[in-house]
């Protein structure tokens, strides 16, 4: 094991006695100390689901990467394993970056994103991305000796060895795929294919999707490529996006393009994009595949333009709940794993309660609540419902009926920082129930609006304390309510 490898495994363990285990999230992962983005590897390996991350264990922003590790059985209760990838070579310097996980001939491939600077022969220096292989049995891993397997210079002339990352692989028929974000110098962003036999040496296949008309942001992060019902699932996280209408709004964002793929031809024809979360703090999804054929997408649930934590917190970064994804109506469908039910506990069910007014009831609230309300068409402009509430602190979702609008608002969740805190977004117009289930853990506030049509996923950084659920409405509304308290 490397030195520095060795250095974060003694220090995350160490570290992580200075940190109380009541601020972390109860259910979702999260930093075990210092700072994680995008989840990489999330894969299945001997009968676990593996889920690692970028990692900088040694302090609350982003720094160095390594790759922290986690492992569960039912994707609620997870355990942390440790450090798997530490920069400690000359080809990942500079950072191990995003990338996934597969298991073959027995082992666990880890392929990611080695990042390293290289003198030019003007004496400058610049930045190479280059895609590396490690072999290893599910905790300790091995780089491959002809790391990088796969460099820039196997691409067409013009696209760029400096941004050309995050690799995902999988295997269909005995061929590995790997598709990794890119750009070139005429298109802002896209994502280009490679093909093995043995995820040791690559071939160039093709450049699968691009940023064509340019509305697309610039280069796309953390692409990953999948069949569903009878479509091909395209994410990708472009940067630097401009809004369009109610979609888009967070500058990098995460979408996917619905479409065809001719897998001989290495064809994918494709619809218009579309925003996977329409919350605040979501970006570089990853999905895996289960053995029960269940496809399961996973995010990082931070934006890099929010710090949403308590002052003096010494950790920074979560995930989201693992979510089921359906391709239904022409549409991707999210919802959390079924996992979740086994762990709701102390049920609450309220019928045809009217809402006029400001309403609380003594047996709805929590802070880690699986809570589903439905408000029927009714008499009123407008409905809102406020979360993780007491005199101080609040996040509010507001449904505007006529407009068929909602907004999420947590301005007075308790950031100390000049963060985004609202964000509007539509829903589907004409259903007479509009149906709201938010997942609340401690630190978060998920919402699946009309069984898993739309999702808006927000960071909160709220004493527990504040754990009131005010429902108001400014005419006469009907609602149904169904809450359970999540204990893990
Ligand atoms: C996305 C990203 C990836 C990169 C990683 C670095 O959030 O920028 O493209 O591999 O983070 O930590």
């Amino acid at each position: 094991m490397s030195e520095k490898l060795e250095k974060a495994r003694l220090y995350e363990i160490e570290e992580a006695k200075n940190i109380p285990q009541e601020e972390k999230p109860a259910f979702h992962v999260s930093a075990p100390v210092g700072w994680i983005n995008d989840p990489n590897g999330f894969s299945v390996f001997k009968g676990k689901v593996h889920l690692f991350y970028q990692y900088h264990p040694y302090s609350r922003d982003w720094g160095p990467m390594h790759w922290g590790h986690s492992v569960t059985e039912d994707m609620i209760r997870w355990e942390q394993l440790p450090t798997a990838l530490a920069p400690d070579q000359e080809y990942d310097r500079e950072g191990c970056f995003s990338g996934s996980a597969i298991e073959a001939d027995g082992k666990q491939a880890l392929i990611y994103t080695g990042v390293t600077t290289e003198k030019l022969p003007d004496g400058k220096e610049e930045v190479r991305q280059n895609q590396c292989l490690a072999w290893g049995d599910g905790k300790d891993y091995v780089k491959a000796e002809k790391n990088p397997i796969v460099t820039g210079d196997m691409l067409p002339e013009k696209c760029s060895r400096v941004d050309f990352r995050d690799p995902k692989v999988w295997e269909d028929n005995g061929t590995y795929h790997m598709l990794v974000g890119c750009r070139s110098e005429e298109i802002p962003g896209q994502v280009v294919l490679f093909s093995s036999k043995d995820l040791k040496e690559w071939k160039f296949e093709t450049i699968l999707a691009e940023n064509s008309t340019g509305e697309i942001g610039v280069m796309w992060e953390c692409p990953d490529f999948f069949p569903l019902g009878d479509k091909y699932v395209l994410i990708c996280s472009p940067q630097h996006m401009r809004a369009k209408g109610y979609e888009f709004h967070n500058g990098h964002n995460s979408l996917y393009f619905t479409g065809d793929y001719d897998s001989e031809k290495h064809t994918f024809e494709k619809d218009a994009p579309v925003s996977l979360d329409y919350g605040l703090d979501f970006y570089a999804p990853q999905t895996t595949k289960l053995p029960d054929g269940r496809r399961i997408l996973i995010a990082w649930m931070k934006s890099w333009d929010a710090c949403v934590i308590p002052d003096g917190q010494k950790w920074q970064g979560m995930m989201t709940l693992p979510r089921e994804l359906r391709y239904m109506n022409g549409r991707l469908y999210q919802n959390p794993v079924e996992e979740l039910k086994q762990y709701r506990k102390n049920p609450c069910c309220l019928k045809d309660q009217e809402i006029s007014g400001t309403v609380q009831f003594d047996e709805v609230r929590g802070r880690m609540l699986d809570l589903t309300v439905e408000i029927e068409n009714g008499q009123f402009d407008e409905f809102c419902l406020e979360l993780a509430h007491n005199m101080e602190y609040t996040t509010t979702y507001t449904y505007n009926r006529k407009k068929q609008i909602m907004e999420v608002d947590r301005t007075c969740c308790g950031v100390t920082k000049d963060v985004i805190c609202r964000r509007i977004w539509k829903v589907t117009e004409g259903k007479e129930t509009l149906k709201l289930r938010f997942i609340l853990d401690r630190q978060s506030i998920e919402l699946f609006v009309n069984d898993g049509e739309q999702v808006v996923t927000t960071a909160i950084c709220t004493p527990m304390e504040a754990d009131e659920i005010v429902f108001s409405c400014d005419g006469k509304a009907k609602v149904n309510v169904e809450k359970y308290e999540i204990v893990v």
